[in-house]
């Protein structure tokens, strides 16, 4: 792989695919920094509901928004959101967040509230050294970077999917946060065109770290 080229590779899939553990292995292989974008709805859903905010009240939900400073912090190679200097902690994954933040993430504003921070992380990046940039999310590949040197979507059936977290020993309901994200009508869950779609339900995570890693040398090569 060539070190003068910075890579992006975008991680899109539905709840529980395997997209956090994927990422983070990627990141560790290649040397590229992490960014989980699900946390970032999460915490700004966090905040909202700590502000007691009616996700139907656009007005509210402008008024919290405006209230919120963005920043990052670097925690080895995951970069995580910051929210007036608030790190986000595991209340992220409560179920009342788990519960709400589909919701709140198909508000159109609050899209827009975060999609050049998203964006100014390839230069939180390369700012730090790092050779490339894993983004996990739902709309990386088809808003965020439809441009970027991989596209990938995850996928895996609602039973493995369910396993997976009851593993984890979560309560979470995928199959509703799913249904509500592929159905709004701003940057819907769904497989760009053109990018590659990967059924994980009978992989091991291993195995899907050294396919998503050829993919990456491959294309690397290809430049
Ligand atoms: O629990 P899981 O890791 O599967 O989900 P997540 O990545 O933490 O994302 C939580 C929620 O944030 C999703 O259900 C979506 O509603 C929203 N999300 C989004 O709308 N767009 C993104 N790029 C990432 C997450």
């Amino acid at each position: 792989m060539d070190p003068n080229n910075f890579h992006i590779v975008a991680i899109d899939g539905g709840a529980a695919a395997g997209k956090s553990s994927t990422s983070r292995a990627i990141s560790q292989r290649f040397h590229f920094m992490h960014v989980d974008t699900g946390s970032f709805y999460r915490a700004v859903t966090r905040k909202l509901l700590d502000a007691d905010v009616d996700p139907k009240d656009s007005d509210a939900v402008t008024a919290g928004l405006d209230a919120l400073a963005l920043g990052t912090t670097l925690s080895d190679s995951t970069a995580s959101i910051t929210l007036n200097g608030w790190t986000p902690d595991d209340s992220i994954r409560s179920q009342i967040v788990n519960d709400n933040v589909s919701q709140f993430a198909a508000i159109p504003s609050l899209r827009a509230f975060l999609l050049d921070y998203q964006r100014s992380q390839v230069e939180v990046a390369k700012e730090n050294g790092f050779r490339g940039l894993v983004m996990e999310g739902r709309d990386i590949g088809s808003v965020i970077f439809p441009d970027a040197d991989l596209r990938l979507f995850l996928f895996a059936d609602p039973e493995k999917r369910a396993q997976r977290r009851a593993k984890e020993g979560i309560a979470d309901s995928i199959e509703k946060r799913d249904k509500l994200d592929s159905s709004r009508k701003t940057a819907p869950l769904q497989c760009p065109e053109g990018a590659t779609f990967l059924d994980t339900s009978d992989l091991s995570l291993e195995e899907v770290v050294e396919r998503v890693s050829e993919l990456i040398t491959e294309i690397a090569a290809a430049q």
